[in-house]
């Protein structure tokens, strides 16, 4: 079989469950930006059916979906330059993820260590979406063919399902067609820490608000919330390994690094040596100055939803002229009639 070269298309996914945190921007929507602009076809997500893996309020999930619309747009996604979607305006995603049902394979899904944290100790009571999540996953992104997706770390575990679940398909029918994705965990920020303990992740899971900085925190919340943040008594290192055994002091540096486009090593040759009474207030001042605009701008495009909305709607228009003639040739090779 010769092998399909497939044209370079981008696709990453959020899931509208509550509020955006710092986090999400370092490891995901900055760097949707930055791919954007580097003039590849990017397609971004607003994952709805994916957070009704667990349950949700329907009226939160409206506000919040059309919230997080408004933070891609605000952290520099342009729905002129990327295609824009909420997933469940494009039902092509819905469909393959059925096929890639019958494609995945049990053991696969119980060893995702993202289930196994989300259904705790009482599986039984998990809906069957949550076991199935990662073959929804990965039809998201192979409905478009894509080939790059920008994640966080912890996605990548899921990443590596969509290959296998790519692989598998094409090997089981015969074919090239499903490219093997290749995930894109990039920069100094793939995993931000929680600002309370450095040893668990930034989660809008977390109980305390304290923990993570959300987009829509205003200036002195930001402030207050990294002057608060744990950390250990000694001075900054001045070179990388100086952060071993050290996840607080790493974690601020890597947010530094994320927020400034600049590498550990950058940050490190900066402010070693200094105290964290004085990289504090240099870390508040900037992340104030990167990140209270995308609440400003996001509190702006949300006053008008109808607009937001438009934008969508238009989105999935985009979105279905690929994904439509990929779902007909998937289910001519899986026999359907049609
Ligand atoms: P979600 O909604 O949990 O997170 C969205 C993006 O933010 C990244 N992220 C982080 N990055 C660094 N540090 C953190 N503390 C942190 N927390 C979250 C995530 O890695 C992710 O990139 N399953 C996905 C959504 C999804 C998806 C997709 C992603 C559905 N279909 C297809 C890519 C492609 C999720 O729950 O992300």
């Amino acid at each position: 079989m010769t092998e399909t070269t497939f044209t370079p298309r981008v696709f990453s996914g959020i899931q509208p469950s509550g509020d955006l945190h710092l986090g999400n921007y370092l490891g995901a929507l900055k760097r949707f930006a930055d791919a954007q602009d580097k003039g590849v076809q990017s397609i971004y997500c607003m994952v709805d059916l994916h957070a009704i893996t667990v349950p949700q309020n329907p009226a939160d999930l409206k506000r919040s979906t059309r919230e997080l619309a408004a933070g891609f747009i605000a952290s520099g996604v342009s729905p002129e330059k990327s295609i824009l979607i909420n997933q469940s305006q494009v039902p092509e995603h819905a469909q393959l993820a059925w096929i890639f049902n019958c494609v995945a394979r049990m053991g696969w899904m119980g060893r995702m260590t993202q289930w196994k944290d989300k259904a705790g100790k009482n599986a039984e009571a998990a809906s069957l979406g949550l076991f199935a999540y990662p073959a929804l996953m990965a039809a998201d992104i192979l409905i478009y063919h894509a080939t790059h997706v920008p994640v966080g770390e912890d996605q990548k575990q899921h990443l590596e399902l969509t290959r296998d679940i790519a692989a598998k398909f094409n090997h089981d029918y015969g074919v090239d067609f499903f490219p093997i994705t290749e995930p894109v965990i990039e920069g100094a920020a793939t995993r931000v820490m929680s600002l309370r303990d450095g040893a668990k992740k930034m989660s809008k899971s977390d109980p305390s608000d304290a923990s993570r900085i959300n987009l829509t925190d205003d200036a002195d919340t930001i402030a207050k919330k990294i002057r608060k943040a744990k950390t250990d008594p000694d001075a900054l290192p001045s070179e990388v390994e100086g952060l071993k055994d050290r996840p607080e002091a790493r974690n601020l540096v890597n947010i530094y690094a994320g927020l400034n486009d600049q590498t550990v090593e950058q940050v490190l040759a900066d402010h070693g040596g200094q105290q964290f009474g004085t990289f504090k207030p240099a870390l508040a001042e900037l992340a104030v100055s990167k990140i209270a605009p995308i609440s400003t701008e996001m509190a702006r495009l949300m006053s008008d939803v109808t607009e937001i909305d438009r934008l969508l709607a238009h989105g999935a228009e985009q979105a279905r002229e690929i994904s439509a003639p990929i779902l007909k040739k998937t289910y001519e090779i899986v026999g359907m009639v049609g």
